[in-house]
């Protein structure tokens, strides 16, 4: 198991912080499904909020934003407590949650003037605001729709503009792309991107491809506990698959993994005879080292033919397997 924790924020400049988490569980019945987590995000950050199934991030969310009562913790947002400080809490925190509830009988702008005066919005403010997040979040055209005529990728937009309609500091998303075909999931990310420049983000998916092109910071948790926190580069940089090479050469598998096994820092070989007679041989290195150089110098000084030298790039889903697999 790796193991990699570095909560809070990191770097010379650390922003002012916008969430503190402070040993947060929840128990339901005969469940924990958030056990004594502690993170802080700071003011600016876009954090990514990532794990399996039933891993309590829903759970956690719906605590941060003051909807769900903790059974133990606390948390707080722009220092203000989330549940001893409800409703000055609540007016700096948009909450997207994980099934927007929307009233299918409103129209589009009737619904978001509604819930900005739920907020407390009142007057002029009221139908400024609205505007604002109608252009926001690309609304325009069903402004005067019926939200149950609307589709999966406009109810969404939806659901983002009334959690941004009191203009809040803070954006806590959960998974804000579910369900989207891959040209709206490119349009929520764009917009995703845009909001996150002037707000603090802390948004929770299962595409992380997304969260790579997104997010500064990954927390990933698993069975009601944090198991890692970093940028997407410091997780994958860590990662054992980092250190793996792949090589095809039209020699004996077994003459080439001798020769290649007895290279310095290669920990393990692997070969596999293709159907074409060619064979491709997997290399597990010291992680950080570049093997292909010295392969590629190794096959040209025995003779052998060589057709191709890959490197393999952890990505976010090794470091978030490797995290979160039950074996
Ligand atoms: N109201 C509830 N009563 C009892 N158990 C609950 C309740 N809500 C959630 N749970 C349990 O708590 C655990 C965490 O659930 P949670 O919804 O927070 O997970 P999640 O990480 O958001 O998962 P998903 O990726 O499926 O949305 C799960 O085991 C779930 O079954
Ligand atoms: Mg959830």
């Amino acid at each position: 198991m790796l193991v990699h924790q570095s909560l809070g924020t990191r770097g010379a400049s650390a922003p002012s912080t916008m969430i503190e988490v402070s040993h947060l569980t929840k128990r339901y019945a005969r469940h924990e499904a958030v056990r004594d987590i502690s993170f802080s995000v700071g003011r600016g950050e876009v954090v990514g909020f990532l794990g399996p199934n039933g891993a309590g991030k829903t759970t956690t969310m719906r605590m941060l934003t003051g909807y769900l009562p903790p059974s133990s913790g606390t948390v707080a947002v722009a220092g203000l407590d989330v549940f001893r400080e409800s409703v000055e809490a609540r007016a700096k925190i948009g909450y997207m949650p994980e099934n927007v509830p929307l009233y299918d009988d409103m129209r589009v702008r009737e619904y978001l003037k509604f819930r900005a005066q739920l907020k407390g919005l009142r007057g002029s403010r009221v139908r400024e605001r609205v505007a604002a997040v109608i252009e926001t979040c690309g609304l325009e055209p069903v402004r005067r729709r019926m939200i149950g005529a609307l589709s999966k990728g406009y109810r969404q937009r939806v659901g983002l503009a009334d959690a941004l309609v009191h203009d809040p500091e803070l954006l806590i998303l959960d998974e804000p792309t579910n369900g989207l075909d891959p040209n709206q999931i490119r349009q929520i990310r764009s917009l995703i991107r845009r909001l996150g420049e002037s707000r603090t983000i802390l948004l929770s998916t299962h595409i992380l491809h997304e969260v790579e092109m997104t997010c500064g910071r990954v927390i990933i948790i698993d069975q009601g506990r944090i198991k890692a926190s970093d940028t997407p580069a410091n997780l994958t940089a860590c990662m054992r698959a980092a250190g793996r090479i792949e090589v095809e050469l039209k020699i004996d598998p077994d003459a080439a993994s001798r020769a290649l096994g007895e290279m310095n820092q290669v920990k393990k070989v692997q070969s596999e005879l293709l159907d074409d007679g060619w064979t491709r041989l997997t290399l597990w290195v010291d992680s950080g080292t570049d093997a292909r150089e010295r392969v590629a110098a190794l096959a040209a000084a025995n003779g052998w033919p060589l057709r191709s030298v890959f490197r393999h790039q952890a990505t976010l889903e090794d470091v978030f397997v490797e995290l979160t697999r039950r074996d």
